[in-house]
């Protein structure tokens, strides 16, 4: 089978997935390259998104251990009819555990057909020099790896006579699917340094969830916020920060035990 166009919808708040997709793209070779990009909130209002007759890449961040609830919904509301779709998770070098099995489950409800699966790595939301994690990941050797997944994925397709034949991936992960006790992080947030910060609006117009409102001074929502670190990482005077003891205390624990460098890992 022959797929001239492939769609790429992500949740990409700090831009790793999104990389990584692109490399998948560009390895996949395919002749028209679309972007569903559903980070912003206007796309919890999207009608419908069709992608019924093309090859889907769905990419999202790991969020502790499983697909951030915020993507959940986002991609819900793609219209899929038997497609076949490549499913890919990123996560901050410490684990990806349910996050790939739970994507492949959302695709199926959702009318996908998973046909490869990858877990690849990016910069940790939470990272800065002081405290790395995966710091300017995805890099080459994780773009090179993308690349050869989608030729991988290529040549899967191009051996297909019909949809029916298709093998179907099995990605590597528990169910029930792991359930932190989030209820002590529900009111965290990032919030703004005022003496720092030009008023400018950057943070507002790039925050996944409407979070933040440019009045006399940065509001935050921190019921709405979803700690994805956009705003931190976007803001041109580093005035946005995330920093709240408990959140400082387990993300300075999973820098100092997860160094080691972790590879992309594909299934196909
Ligand atoms: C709230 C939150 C929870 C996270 N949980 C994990 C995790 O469980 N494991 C991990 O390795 N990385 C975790 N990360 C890091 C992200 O998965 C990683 O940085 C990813 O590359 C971000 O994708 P994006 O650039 O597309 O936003 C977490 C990040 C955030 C913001
Ligand atoms: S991006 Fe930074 S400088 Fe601009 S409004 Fe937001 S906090 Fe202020
Ligand atoms: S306010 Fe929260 S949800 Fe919005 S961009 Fe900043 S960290 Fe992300």
């Amino acid at each position: 089978m022959n797929f001239d166009t492939v769609k790429l919808a992500y949740f990409s708040p700090t831009g790793t997935t999104r990389k990584i997709l692109n490399g998948i793209a560009e390895g996949f070779g395919a002749e028209n390259v679309r972007q569903i990009d559903l980070t912003l909130p206007q796309m919890d209002t999207l009608v419908s998104n069709e992608v019924r007759d093309d090859l889907v890449v769905l990419g999202v961040p790991v969020y502790e251990g499983r697909v951030s609830r915020t993507a959940i919904a986002r991609l819900k509301r793609l219209k899929a009819d038997h497609t076949p779709a490549v499913i890919v998770v990123v996560y901050g070098n410490r684990d990806f555990e349910d996050a790939l099995i739970e994507l492949n489950d959302l695709a199926r409800e959702s009318g996908f057909l998973p046909v490869g699966a990858g877990a690849f790595i990016g910069e940790h939301s939470f990272a800065n020099e002081n405290r790395p994690m995966a710091n300017g990941r995805p890099d080459a050797e994780d773009i090179a790896a993308a690349k050869a997944f989608g030729s991988k994925i290529r040549a899967k397709m191009n051996d297909l006579v019909s949809i029916d034949e298709m093998s179907l991936i099995e990605p590597p992960g528990n169910r029930p699917y792991i359930d932190r006790d989030r209820s002590a992080m529900e009111d965290k947030a990032a919030s703004t340094m005022d003496e720092k910060c030009t008023l400018c609006g950057e943070c507002a117009s790039l925050c996944p969830v409407g979070a933040i409102t440019i009045e006399d001074t940065v509001k935050t929502d921190n019921m709405a916020c979803i700690l994805c670190n956009a705003c931190v990482k976007h803001c041109p005077e580093g005035a946005r920060v995330v920093d709240d003891p408990m959140i400082n205390k387990i993300v300075n624990w999973v820098s100092k035990n997860f160094q080691a460098r972790r590879e992309p890992e594909t299934f196909i």
